[in-house]
């Protein structure tokens, strides 16, 4: 494990200084790294606030789906609300969570301050802008109609804009630091901001035909596997990486011990990011997508159990015994 891990400073405060000797430092050389943990703390903040929004919604649509009389207009029909509660608990319940956790640990696994503190405000704000834009305009009925990815062509434009600040401040922060080796929790993290850029641009390609409306610049059953390319890739890349890179710092610290196996983090990464990609034809099953393709999905599925379980058993074996440490 790399030393960033077994330290046990935590931040208590809104600014949190560590001194640690920096790359290629003498013994004699010490820096002072002052931790960005506003941000982090804003992320959270808006987590829980959209996690209860969410899941109210949730509990909104299990009723209109038990009751139909619960439909009471059409704006706050089932339709229209189901949408605004999966954007709200993945993008905004689940990625606030994701960005607080990648910022806050980042910052501690590189040894170094998250690079800009302007770009930190601009992801923040843009972000809780993004998902205010769902919920005035999915009730609104202005959806493209694919599942994750319903917001209309501006808001897409501004979640790849916003993302790409992401991008940038991460990198950034990568190269900035002061820790040389790169543990595991960052390339989990690395694998999530490029490839959800890369899903969520090539899926939301589409032509605008008003300022709200769009249609997809893909037809048919090219439509439909693009769409569950990414929406498997969504669940794969935007919630399942990062919470192990999550996993993967907080867990060994929480416990007060090394993860299990540092080699198996090693080869499941590679190994899930590898085969995630592949196995999004199995939302397709029985449809006019090709049987080949139907087949390769359900393959590198039955295969996916492998890594995914690589991730599940090194968190448990690394608790093994250790439970008590959780309390
Ligand atoms: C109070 C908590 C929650 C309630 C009452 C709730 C309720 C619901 C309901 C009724 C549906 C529609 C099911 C259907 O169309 O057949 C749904 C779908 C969904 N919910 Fe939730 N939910 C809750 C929490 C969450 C959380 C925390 C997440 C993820 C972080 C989540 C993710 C989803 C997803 C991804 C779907 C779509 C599933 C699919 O199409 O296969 N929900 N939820």
């Amino acid at each position: 494990m790399s030393a960033a891990t077994e330290d046990q400073a935590q931040a208590a405060s809104a600014g949190h200084d560590e001194e640690t000797e920096g790359a290629g430092a003498t013994d004699l050389e010490k820096v002072t790294i002052t931790y960005d943990d506003v941000t982090p703390r804003n992320f959270v903040l808006a987590s829980i606030v959209f996690g209860i929004v969410g899941m109210l919604v949730g509990a909104i649509v299990a009723l209109q789906l038990a009751f139909w009389p619960a439909n009471v207009h059409s704006m706050l029909s089932f339709g229209r609300l189901r949408p605004l509660h999966t954007n709200a608990v993945i993008f905004a319940f689940v990625g606030n969570m994701v960005f607080a956790g990648i910022y806050h640990s980042m910052q501690r696994l590189l040894k170094t301050r998250l690079a800009s503190d302007v770009l930190s405000k601009v992801h923040f704000w843009g972000w809780q802008a993004i998902i205010v834009s769902a919920v005035l305009t999915l009730p609104l009925g202005i959806s493209q109609a694919k599942e994750y990815a319903e917001l209309e062509w501006p808001i897409d434009i501004a979640i790849a804009l916003i993302w790409v600040v992401f991008a940038i401040n991460f990198f950034w922060t990568i190269a900035k630091r002061n820790e040389k080796h790169l543990y595991v929790a960052i390339w989990f993290y690395i694998a999530t901001v490029v490839t959800v850029a890369i899903l969520h641009i090539v899926n939301s390609l589409a032509i605008p035909v008003t300022a709200l409306k769009s249609y997809s610049v893909y037809g048919g059953a090219q439509d439909a596997l693009v769409q569950w390319w990414y929406g498997h890739n969504a669940v794969a890349f935007f919630l399942t990486t990062p919470v192990l890179g999550i996993m993967y710092y907080y867990l060994p610290k929480a416990a007060n011990r090394p993860v299990y196996s540092y080699r198996l983090s090693i080869i499941h990464f590679w190994a899930l990011i590898f085969i995630y990609i592949w196995a999004g034809p199995h939302h397709l099953h029985y449809t006019a997508l090709p049987e080949w393709a139907q087949t390769l999905g359900m393959v590198f599925s039955l295969m996916l159990w492998a890594p995914s379980w690589g991730g599940m058993l090194n968190g448990l074996l690394t608790l093994r015994g250790g439970w008590s440490q959780l309390r």
